[in-house]
């Protein structure tokens, strides 16, 4: 076993794990809650923390302000803590207590906004993080919804290892999208080494995108693509499949109950759509599918 010389040193090389397939293809679960900060978002905050202390836009001293449905901030309270610096993240208050409290344990302060419809909305998580930003001085903002570094950093982290794990044989990737970074920076990284990887994005059906510009609320925390941005590269994903919360959440209950893994919400997304998928897979097919949390996040609210 490798030892490390501080937390973010233990981002990444999580396992991929089989799940059982009704299908001659092999689906495997990347388990993204075994990464330090418990979520997939260890890797891209990392990244675009660690670019912006190399470009200058992160000071000694400075404080980090940005928005997040959860996993981000708490990589962000994590990394800050261990760096040295103060942590203010924006959330709306439909993120789950278990992450709320996790970011307030690294010792980060929280802001709470209410649910909007919209991104540009004045009360809007992301819209207050901004104003904040600009108010504080010695500030940065890594900006995950619109900073192409977020999928920059899945791309040369995640990427490369689910390509280096698979030995090149995987055929389908799938992952939800929120900001986008996961599915587009891996997915990026996939195509270029073999062009015929299906990427698959995964979606809440009543997302601004999957509504085609009516969003309803939806109770999958992280995934969900409510605004236009740079991170979702559109080039490198074959195909968006929207997901409803019954699924998910029902996924997430055949996940536990049979195959021993308690993942989150947009986990039981993504499976759902990819275990749907790979009926149709045939002999020789690899696929990955993300799961990007624990399902120990969201206890308190009762989906199991
Ligand atoms: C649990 C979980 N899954 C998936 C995602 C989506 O990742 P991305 O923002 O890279 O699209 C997030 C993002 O916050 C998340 O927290």
């Amino acid at each position: 076993m490798k030892m490390y010389e501080n937390v973010i040193d233990a981002i990444g090389n999580t396992p991929l794990v089989r799940l059982s397939l009704d299908s001659p293809a092999k689906l495997y679960a990347k388990l993204e809650y075994l990464n330090p900060g418990g979520s997939i978002k260890d890797r891209s905050a990392l990244h675009m923390i660690e670019y912006a202390e190399k470009n200058g836009l992160l000071e000694k001293g400075g404080t980090i302000i940005d928005a997040s449905s959860g996993n981000h901030g708490i990589a962000v309270a994590m990394i800050g803590a261990l760096k040295g610096y103060k942590v203010i993240i924006t959330v709306s208050e439909k993120i789950s207590k278990e992450k709320l409290d996790s970011i307030r344990a690294y010792g980060a302060e929280v802001v709470m906004c209410p649910p909007t419809s919209f991104i540009e909305d004045y009360d809007n998580y992301h819209a207050t993080a901004v104003r904040l930003q600009k108010a504080t001085p010695n500030s940065f903002m890594p900006n995950q919804y619109f900073n192409v570094e977020n999928a920059e950093g899945h791309y040369k982290s995640l990427g490369t290892e689910i390509w280096r794990q698979t030995e090149g044989k995987i055929t389908h990737f799938f992952a939800g999208a929120g900001t986008g970074g996961t599915v587009s920076g891996a997915g990026k990284y996939l195509k270029e080494q073999n062009p015929n990887i299906k990427v698959l994005a995964i979606d809440s059906n009543n997302s601004l995108y999957s509504t085609k510009g009516n969003p309803k609320p939806y109770k999958v925390e992280g995934i969900g693509i409510d605004f236009v941005s740079p991170v979702l590269n559109h080039s490198v994903i074959d195909e968006i499949i929207p997901v409803t919360d019954d699924n998910a959440l029902g996924t997430i209950k055949n996940l536990a109950n049979n195959h021993g893994i308690l993942a989150g919400p947009s986990s039981g997304a993504v499976a759902s759509a990819a275990l749907e998928y790979c009926k149709n897979l045939k002999e020789g097919d690899l696929a990955v599918c993300i799961f990007g949390d624990s399902g120990r996040a969201y206890l308190t609210k009762n989906f199991y």
